[in-house]
């Protein structure tokens, strides 16, 4: 069944224990929906949270400048913006934890996942959802407040054409591909929600065990790149309370901020 707002509410308020005050708006074909709802925010003038999910992007946004690709049909692509009492510097551990509500989700549907960090999503080692966050100050509170534009891009089905176009190989997952989107859009958003209010509440740190039992290269040799060069190399050792990453060189434990640095599992 295709997306449509009104079966995504039906749906949530099923799937939910506390009903999720929630706009949502699906639109057939925008350029990038975060860039969409970071544009929007900007006149906002309730903190309730808006969800935009488009059928087809034509200039989808990934990490690090990188475009990302999907086909009609082919994927889930969406962002929700969220209002957070805080300031953006309290938001660092925030791509992580989104990251554990995607994985955990797609667990508990039946589809084995497991995070790259920071916060990709991995079927089989190979990507397959991935997650932009942007942000914004609100004036919406006094004393520091903050939107999260909360993006996320998931794999169902990815042609040949599509996988040459993006240059490199990502999973996709049939057997999502083939449930109610609007099923599945739920299942997603009503863990997401369960998420952004522990993060909310208790920051990253309340998450980041369940960020380390999903970690793809825990214990493994890897190297962190950044504009194509090694900055490191050494053992994963997971994430910290703040989801840096705790990386094992020589004797000493160091532990590295995002940023721009891309994680490889040395060969
Ligand atoms: C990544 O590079 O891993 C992040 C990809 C994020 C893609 C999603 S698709 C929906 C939302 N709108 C965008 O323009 N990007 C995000």
């Amino acid at each position: 069944m295709s997306l449509n707002a009104e079966a995504l509410h039906s749906a949530l308020r099923r799937m939910a224990p506390e009903p999720i005050d929630l706009i949502i708006d699906l639109v057939q074909e925008t350029g990038s929906t975060n860039a969409d709802l970071m544009q929007r925010m900007r006149q906002a003038s309730s903190t309730c949270p808006v969800l935009l999910v488009a059928e087809r992007q034509t200039a989808g946004r990934g990490r690090a400048g990188r475009q990302w690709w999907s086909e009609p049909g082919g994927a889930l692509t969406f962002s929700l913006a969220w209002h957070f009492p805080l300031p953006a510097s309290a938001l660092l551990g925030l791509p992580l934890a989104v990251g554990v509500a995607i994985a955990e989700c797609l667990q508990t549907i039946g589809v084995p996942v497991q995070l790259k960090w920071p916060n990709d999503v991995l079927k089989e080692g190979k990507k397959l959802a991935g997650i932009l966050l942007e942000s914004q100050p609100s004036s919406l509170l006094a004393g520091g407040a903050t939107w999260a534009i909360i993006g996320i891009g998931l794999n169902l089905r990815i042609p040949d054409a599509l996988e040459a176009q993006i240059g490199h190989t990502v999973a996709d997952a049939p057997w999502l591909a083939q449930m109610d989107r609007n099923e599945l859009m739920a299942a997603l958003l009503q863990r997401l929600t369960q998420v952004l209010w522990t993060f909310e509440q208790a920051g990253f740190a309340a998450l980041s065990d369940r960020w380390n039992r999903l970690h793809a290269y825990q214990q493994q040799s890897v190297n962190l790149t950044e504009a194509g060069e090694v900055k490191h190399q050494g053992l994963a050792l997971g994430v910290d309370e703040v989801g840096r990453l705790r990386l094992q060189v020589g004797d000493d434990v160091i532990c590295v901020h995002a940023g721009d640095v891309s994680l490889r599992p040395m060969a």
